[in-house]
């Protein structure tokens, strides 16, 4: 098991990561000095793949749970899902001491977070986050949501949890796509903030790709330590934390013009490529930093080109993202791999122009 820290004051919490973590929850907690009561939010795919194993942790340390289920799907990040569970955390008697164990992939975590941190004004979170995606991004840092309407996370709060349980295990039975989608957000650590780290992803890809438990416990690791540090930095993302937005802002315009049919993993690929060709071309991004980039994201069967998408659609999408400040689009931009810095100065013409794929 290895550990690391987010250290926020008061808001300080670990992070726990390795394998069989989940049986070990029920002691997890008793460490933290909860005994007797815990509520588990969760969906039904995840109730049964590892639902058991959890409540097995839970009952050998004589926890009483109740277990709230909320159907599969990003539309259940909602404020009437979030009113269902309140009145549900009411029926059975949830109290302002009661830990909420957020067990899934980002629905969850982002629902159960956002309940968690408003239910009797903040109840103990625990999250354990059961995707790639969760363990290396979304369960740390305190960034709870729920969408409104179209809008996707624009009603939330900043809460940190008081633990992450990141068992390695239960990434076995995602599939590869989702898998995928994960190692997007962990190649982006390793441009933004380690080199070393880049090049640990570049030998071991194969064995990442087979689920290599003893691998992945390294690269979950690596990845949820670098979110932390930047989150312990800048809490509630007025600076350093825009670092982590790097590939995101083509990406996110690529994901909505695609309607979401291209995943948010494969969209930020493409942005990632985009955005160290664009740095490349203001002189800075060597090309045969470009080169292992683009053959990485291959490697994880990630897309590194753009699909046939309407350009105008892409670089109004661009100018929407909420990262737009004062109508100049920002971009995080790789100087290096290991290192990234921000800017508003990209001409519109050059982000045309690489998207086009020149
Ligand atoms: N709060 C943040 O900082 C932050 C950061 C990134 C993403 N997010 C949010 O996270 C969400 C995306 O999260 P996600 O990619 O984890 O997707 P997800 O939560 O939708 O999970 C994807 C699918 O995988 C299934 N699943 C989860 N764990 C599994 C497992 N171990 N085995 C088999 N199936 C499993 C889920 O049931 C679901 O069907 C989005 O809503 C996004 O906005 C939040
Ligand atoms: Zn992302």
């Amino acid at each position: 098991m290895k550990k690391a820290r987010v250290r926020l004051g008061k808001r300080s919490y670990t992070l726990l990561i390795g394998s069989g973590l989940l049986k070990q929850t029920g002691l997890l907690l008793q460490e933290l000095g909860f005994s007797d009561r815990a509520i588990i939010i969760t969906n039904p795919t995840l109730r049964r793949l590892h639902g058991k194993t959890l409540l097995q942790g839970l009952d050998d340390c004589s926890f009483k749970v109740s277990i709230l289920e909320v159907p599969e799907g990003e539309e259940q990040k909602s404020l009437e899902t979030a009113g269902r569970l309140y009145r549900e955390l009411t029926n059975c008697f949830a109290e302002r001491t009661t830990p909420i164990l957020a067990l899934g992939g980002g629905v969850i975590g982002d629902l159960g977070g956002f309940v968690a941190a408003t239910y009797l004004r903040g109840v103990p979170l625990v999250q354990i986050p059961t995707t790639l995606v969760a363990q290396v991004d979304s369960s740390i840092g305190g960034k709870v949501a729920v969408n409104h309407g179209q809008l996707k996370n624009k009603i939330g709060v900043f809460y940190q949890p008081k633990l992450v349980v990141a068992d390695i295990a239960v990434l076995k039975t995602l599939s590869d796509s989702a898998l995928s989608d994960g190692l997007a957000e962990t190649i982006k650590y390793g441009v933004i903030r380690d080199a070393e780290f880049f090049s640990y992803l570049e030998r071991n890809i194969e064995k990442i790709n087979a689920f290599d438990e003893r691998i992945l416990e390294t690269v979950v690791f690596c990845s949820a330590k670098i979110k932390g540090e930047v989150v312990a930095k800048d809490e509630t993302d007025l600076g350093l934390r825009n670092i982590l937005n790097y590939g995101h802002t083509i990406g996110h315009a690529i994901e909505s013009v695609s309607n979401f049919g291209i995943s948010h993993g494969q969209a930020i690929a493409i942005g990632m490529v985009a955005a160290a060709k664009i740095s490349n071309r203001l002189g800075m991004l060597p090309n045969a930093d470009i080169t292992r980039l683009k053959n990485l994201i291959a490697r994880t069967g990630l897309p590194t080109e753009l699909p046939r998408l309407e350009l105008a659609g892409l670089t109004q999408a661009m100018k929407h993202d909420k990262k737009v400040l004062l109508g100049r689009i920002r971009f995080v931009l790789p100087r290096i791999i290991g290192e990234v810095f921000i800017t508003d100065e990209v001409p519109i013409s050059l982000v045309e122009q690489v998207l086009l794929g020149g």
